[in-house]
C-alpha cells in the first residue's frame, strides 16, 4: 500500500499475534508550523489517534514538554528573541525531542513521528529537515495559520490558561502573559512560502477554510493531508447509544455539529441470543424506535438539522423509521459499511452452537478478538478498515444520527476514545443505554444514560457461551 522508498531499512508491522502483515519502509515526522494557541497540539493529537485506529504506529513528540524538563513555568520573556538563555534552552529542547524521534524510529517501531513545536521560523524548519534527511526520515510540515483573534483568544481561554505552564496561577494573569508570549512568536514567525517550495508542506489557513498542499510524494502522507482536510475542530458533542432516556436538557450551545450514535433497538435475534442474521426488532425494540422521537427532540435543540445514518439492515431502519417520518422530517441515509460485522458461516447461530460447531474459531476468536476473521466474514480489523470513510465524513459533518449495531459501535467507540485494539471488542454497550461522547480540546468527555425500556444483554465475557448475562 505504501510506496517503497530505496536505502532505509525496513519496517514489518505486527499483528496481535506478532505476525507481520505488511512490509513498510516508510518513516515520516510531520512537523507542525505555527504560532502558539493555532491547534498545532491539538492536530497533533487527533492525527497519532486516527493512525493509531488504523494500526499504523504513530507517537506525538511534544518540544514543549522537554522545554517544562529545564523549565516549568516560563513567562513571555523567556520565548523574546533577545533572551539567549530563552533561545538556548528552547534549542536544547528542540534538540531532545528530535533526538528521541530518531531514535523511536530506529528502534523499528516507529512509522509516523508528529514533532508538536512552534517551529516558525525558516532556520529551524531547515535545522529539522537537515537532521530528518540525515536520518532518512520524510517531512510532512504542516502550518496552522489563523489571525482571527476571537478564535485566538477563545483558544487561549480553552486550553492555555490550564496548560501545566500556568498551574497555580490566576487565569486572567495567564492568558495575558499568553498573549504577551505570543507577540514574542509574532517578531520572528515566518509562514511557509516560497522559499520552502522544496518542501512537502500543508497549510491550513483560517482553521481549514483554506488548505494549501505542496509536494505531498507517497501514499501514507496523502492519507494523513486527507485526514487533515477534513478535520472539524469545533467541539460538540456525540451521542452513542441504544438508547432510551435521554437527559431532559442537553445543551448543544457553543458546540454547534451534534452525532447521536444509537444502537437498534432489542431484535428478535437478541431475544433468542442468535447473531448476526437480518431480524425484526421486539415487542421492546418497538417501544423504544417509538420512544425516539420524543427523546431525540429533548436532545438537540428545535433549529438543528438533523440527518439520520442507519446500516441496511431491517433493525436499525425499524428503529430510525419513527424519527425519520417525525414532524421534524430528518433526512435519513443509508450505509453499508455500518451493517454489523459479517459473522460468516457462524451467522444466525448462538455462542454455544459456535462454540459446538466450530470449537476451535471460538477459542481463537477469544485469543485474539480483534483480529479473528469469521471464515466466510470478517474481524473487526476488517471492520476498522471499512469505517474509515464514515469516519472521515464524521469529522466533516454536523448533527449525524448514527443508528447502528454492537461491533460497530465498539469500533467508532474505540476511534474516538482511543481505546486499545485487544479491549474494544469487550467492551460492554449495553441495549437501550445512551453514550454521549462530547469531545474537547485535548480529550473526550463521556457520559451513559440508561433508558427505561428493559432488554436482554448481548455482551459475551471471554470463555463464555451464555445466551444473555
Ligand atoms: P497550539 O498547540 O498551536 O499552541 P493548541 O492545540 O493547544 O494550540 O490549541 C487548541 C485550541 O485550538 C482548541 O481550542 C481548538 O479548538 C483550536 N484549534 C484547533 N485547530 C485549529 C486551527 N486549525 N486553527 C485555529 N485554532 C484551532
Ligand atoms: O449479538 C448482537 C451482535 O450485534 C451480533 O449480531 C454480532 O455478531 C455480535 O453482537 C458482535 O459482538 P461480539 O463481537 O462480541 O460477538
Ligand atoms: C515551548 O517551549 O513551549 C515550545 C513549543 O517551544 P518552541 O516554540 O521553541 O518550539
Amino acid at each position: 500500500m505504501i510506496r517503497h522508498q530505496q536505502n532505509s531499512p525496513p519496517i514489518v508491522y505486527k499483528n496481535a499475534n506478532g505476525k507481520g502483515v505488511q512490509v513498510e519502509e516508510t518513516r515520516i515526522a510531520v512537523i507542525m508550523v505555527g504560532l502558539p494557541a493555532r491547534g498545532k497540539s491539538l492536530i497533533a493529537q487527533k492525527v497519532v489517534r486516527y493512525l493509531a485506529w488504523l494500526s499504523i504506529p504513530a507517537k506525538c513528540f511534544n518540544v514543549g514538554s522537554y522545554r517544562r524538563n529545564d523549565t516549568p513555568q516560563p513567562t513571555a520573556e523567556f520565548f523574546s528573541k533577545g533572551n539567549s538563555e530563552g533561545e538556548r534552552m528552547r534549542h536544547a529542547a528542540a534538540q531532545a525531542a528530535v533526538k528521541d524521534m530518531v531514535k523511536w524510529f530506529d528502534s523499528g517501531e516507529g512509522v509516523v513521528a508528529i514533532l508538536d513545536a512552534t517551529n516558525s521560523t525558516k532556520a529551524r524548519r531547515g535545522w529539522v529537515a537537515e537532521r530528518c534527511e540525515a536520518n532518512r526520515i520524510q517531512t510532512l510540515f504542516v502550518e496552522s495559520k489563523c489571525d482571527n483573534e476571537d478564535i485566538i483568544m477563545a483558544n487561549i481561554m480553552e486550553v492555555k490558561t490550564t496548560s501545566p505552564d500556568y498551574t497555580g496561577q490566576d487565569p486572567e494573569d495567564a492568558s495575558q502573559d499568553f498573549l504577551n508570549r505570543i507577540r514574542e512568536y509574532e517578531k520572528v514567525y515566518e509562514t511557509i512560502d516560497e522559499d520552502e517550495k522544496h518542501l512537502t508542506y500543508v497549510k491550513l489557513i483560517d482553521v481549514g477554510r483554506q488548505v494549501i498542499i505542496n509536494q505531498i510524494k507517497d501514499y501514507l502522507q496523502s492519507r494523513v493531508v486527507y485526514y487533515l482536510m477534513n478535520l472539524h475542530i469545533r467541539p460538540r458533542s456525540i451521542w452513542l447509544s441504544r438508547v432510551r432516556n435521554l437527559p431532559q436538557h442537553i445543551t448543544t450551545s457553543g458546540y454547534p455539529p451534534l452525532i447521536v450514535f444509537l444502537q437498534h433497538g432489542e431484535s428478535e435475534y437478541n431475544l433468542s441470543g442468535q447473531i448476526g442474521g437480518d431480524a425484526n426488532i421486539s415487542e421492546r425494540g418497538e417501544l423504544y424506535a417509538k420512544a425516539l422521537p420524543e427523546l431525540v427532540a429533548k436532545s438537540v435543540s428545535p433549529d438543528q438539522k438533523l440527518i439520520i445514518w442507519t446500516s441496511t439492515l431491517k433493525r436499525t431502519n425499524q428503529t430510525a423509521r419513527y424519527l425519520a417520518s417525525s414532524s421534524k422530517g430528518y433526512d435519513k441515509l443509508e450505509w453499508k459499511a455500518l451493517d454489523e460485522l459479517d459473522s460468516g458461516v457462524c451467522d444466525g447461530l448462538t455462542y454455544q452452537e459456535i462454540a459446538d460447531q466450530y470449537p476451535e474459531d471460538f477459542k481463537a476468536r477469544d485469543d485474539d478478538k480483534y483480529n479473528y476473521r469469521y471464515r466466510g466474514g470478517e474481524s473487526y480489523r476488517d471492520v476498522v478498515i471499512r469505517l474509515e470513510p464514515i469516519i472521515m465524513e464524521l469529522e466533516r459533518s454536523e448533527n449525524i444520527i448514527i443508528v447502528t449495531h454492537q461491533a460497530v459501535l465498539r469500533c467508532i467507540y474505540a476511534y474516538y476514545m482511543n481505546v486499545p485494539q485487544e479491549q474494544s471488542p469487550w467492551m460492554e454497550v449495553p441495549l437501550h443505554t445512551l453514550i454521549k461522547l462530547t469531545p474537547r480540546a485535548y480529550s473526550t468527555q463521556e457520559e451513559r444514560f440508561r433508558a427505561n425500556i428493559p432488554a436482554v444483554s448481548t455482551w459475551r465475557g471471554k470463555g463464555s457461551t451464555a445466551k444473555h448475562q
